[in-house]
């Protein structure tokens, strides 16, 4: 029996089209919280129709403390209209690294990841949710 991570591609399984997603992470200032960027196709776009597209994108961080896997973020795009480029505020303090995954309807799933550089994190006074 096969897990869903088994159906997880990265950039070594790519083709002629692209689905792997590229996170950037933009510093805007000192008292916002970093700007996560997901884009898919960053380098060439990938196919937007009804027939082709990308679904979803989801966005999640790994904790420095105990390498806990937190959701940070969904985002469910309409063919067509919606490029697969998105973006969200996080509150960076407490992470290791970020995952973001992204569907194609016709390709399946995708993943890429990146370390969260210390100079990245940051403590802000973004107001983003502390508990
Ligand atoms: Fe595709």
């Amino acid at each position: 029996m096969s897990s869903f991570g088994d159906y997880l591609k990265g950039q070594d399984k790519e083709g002629k089209e692209k689905h792997t997603p590229t996170i950037e992470i933009v510093r805007e200032g000192e008292n916002i919280c970093p700007l996560v960027r997901i884009t898919v196709g960053k380098e060439t776009p990938h196919p937007n129709t009804v027939e082709h597209h990308i679904k979803w994108i989801d966005l999640f961080g790994i904790k420095k403390e105990n390498e806990q896997l937190i959701h940070i973020s969904t985002f469910d795009l309409g063919p067509t209209i919606a490029f697969p480029e998105v973006s969200v505020h996080v509150l960076l303090d407490e992470m290791e690294s970020l995952i973001a995954i992204s569907y194609c309807n016709i390709h399946g799933a995708w993943e890429s990841q990146v370390k969260v550089m210390p100079a990245c994190r940051a403590a802000s006074l973004c107001g983003a949710g502390r508990v």
